[in-house]
């Protein structure tokens, strides 16, 4: 099946904060890049939120996510002193006049005039949510500001490891969030730190999820080839290094792969999480590609399962949480294809805008025990990034966590 031509409509009921109904039907087919434009408006009861690193690579997703988004409005843009007191369509051009917009979407017309604030100076009182994207060093002081009164949903590592901190992928491990509760309980916070997990640990548990459910995993070894934009921009990869070329070292990230997917996968206990007790081997490499990571994963199961049963498995997963009709979830978790050929990162990384992560080449793997391998894409800006975060926001906010 094509992607691009996987136009679904749905009819079921999209719940909204405080437990009104509106149809789907009215907000257009779900897989279009924006599923909600016609929505009712909800300003009166929107909550007001800030993006904090809006002039970067994911921050700028957050722009495009949010623009017309049904329950969130984006009252302040933030980022560093070096970007505050321009306007942000000034912040993120440079002298020579290139305007460095890194979306595929156009800059939302309504934020160029916005003037980016100091995210250190941002009144925390001033919103009711706050979503960071700011690299981990300067986003954990950050973070620490708002918690406390407000819930921060981030793209940033800084908290993810810590024991109260649950790092949320929608559909696989939803049920983590009320760690939020410890959190506020044991640090005497209002708010809380939802952090969403790195952009290539978020594909990779999508598609291990349903398996380790139905068949148990026992070993994971998985290579990837991750896209430019990862890299953010700050100072990011140079066009003279990606170009012709493959960069077999990313700093963290083969180590943040391992630790977070035994964290998402694993259980909750009361008010911890049990990390799943998985070896997972990553090897963990840039390309020179712009948006979408690919995955190729080789694993062990718990129990023995032909290449068919793992793709059903995959295919009938997540339907509990995409029926929760949440604004920004794809109508369906995973994809999988059977064309050999695919996926392709430039064919379908823009698959449901990006939230569905597409599944292909599932074989038997001779070497593991009950082993079986795949390719899988996922998209690191969307999914991985600005909208998964989104989601991860309105799963709170549905819950009554946020
Ligand atoms: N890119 C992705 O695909 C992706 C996916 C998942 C997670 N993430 C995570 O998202 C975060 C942002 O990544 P990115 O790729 O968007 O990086 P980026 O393009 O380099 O952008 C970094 C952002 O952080 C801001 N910033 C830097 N230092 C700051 C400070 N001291 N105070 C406030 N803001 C500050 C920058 O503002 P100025 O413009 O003012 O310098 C900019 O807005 C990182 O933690 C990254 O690991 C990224």
């Amino acid at each position: 099946m094509e992607p691009d031509r996987e136009i679904r409509y749905s009819l079921r009921p999209l719940r909204v904060p405080g437990g009104n109904t509106v149809s789907a039907a009215l907000c257009g087919p779900l897989s279009r890049p924006h599923p909600h434009p016609r929505c009712p408006p909800m300003s009166s009861s929107r909550r007001r939120v800030a993006v904090l690193g809006a002039t970067g690579v994911a921050g700028q997703q957050f722009l495009v996510s949010l623009e017309q988004h049904p329950w969130f409005e984006v009252v302040a843009l933030a980022a560093s002193s070096r970007s505050a007191g321009r306007s942000y369509r000034e912040a993120i051009t440079t002298e020579s006049g290139q305007m460095r917009w890194a979306c595929e979407e156009p800059l939302p017309a309504r934020f160029e005039d916005v003037p980016v604030q100091n995210a250190a100076e941002l009144d925390p009182g001033s919103v009711d949510l706050v979503f960071s994207a700011v690299e981990s060093d300067a986003a954990r002081a950050l973070e620490e500001r708002f918690a406390p009164r407000v819930p921060v949903v981030s793209t940033s590592s800084a908290f993810r490891y810590e024991d109260d901190v649950p790092i949320i992928v929608p559909g696989v491990n939803h049920e983590h969030a009320v760690l939020v509760k410890r959190q506020q309980r044991e640090r005497g916070w209002k708010g809380c730190v939802v952090p969403i997990p790195n952009c290539t640990t978020t594909g990779l548990v999508v598609a291990l999820a349903p398996l380790a459910r139905q068949f148990g995993v026992e070993a994971v070894i998985m290579t990837s080839m991750q896209a430019l934009s990862g890299a953010g921009r700050s100072p990011g990869v140079l066009g003279l290094d990606a170009l012709d070329n493959v960069i077999p070292y990313i700093p963290k990230e083969e180590e943040k792969v391992q630790t977070e997917t035994s964290k998402i996968l694993g259980a909750l206990e009361g008010d911890r999480i049990v990390p799943l007790d998985v070896p997972v081997s990553a090897h963990c490499n840039r390309v020179n590609v712009r948006d979408g990571h690919t995955e190729c994963v080789s694993l062990g199961l718990g129990s023995p399962a032909s290449p068919a049963d793992v793709a059903e498995a995959m295919r009938s997963f997540g339907s509990e949480f995409t029926d929760l009709g949440l604004p920004s979830a794809p109508p369906d978790l995973i994809h999988v294809t059977d064309d050999p050929y695919r996926p392709q990162p430039r064919v379908d990384r823009r698959l449901n805008d990006g939230m569905t992560t597409v599944v292909g080449r599932v074989r038997e793997d001779p070497v593991l025990r009950n082993g079986i391998k795949m390719v899988l894409l996922s998209h690191n800006t969307k999914l991985g990034a600005a909208k998964g975060a989104t989601l991860v926001a309105e799963y709170l906010v549905e819950q009554g966590l946020g």
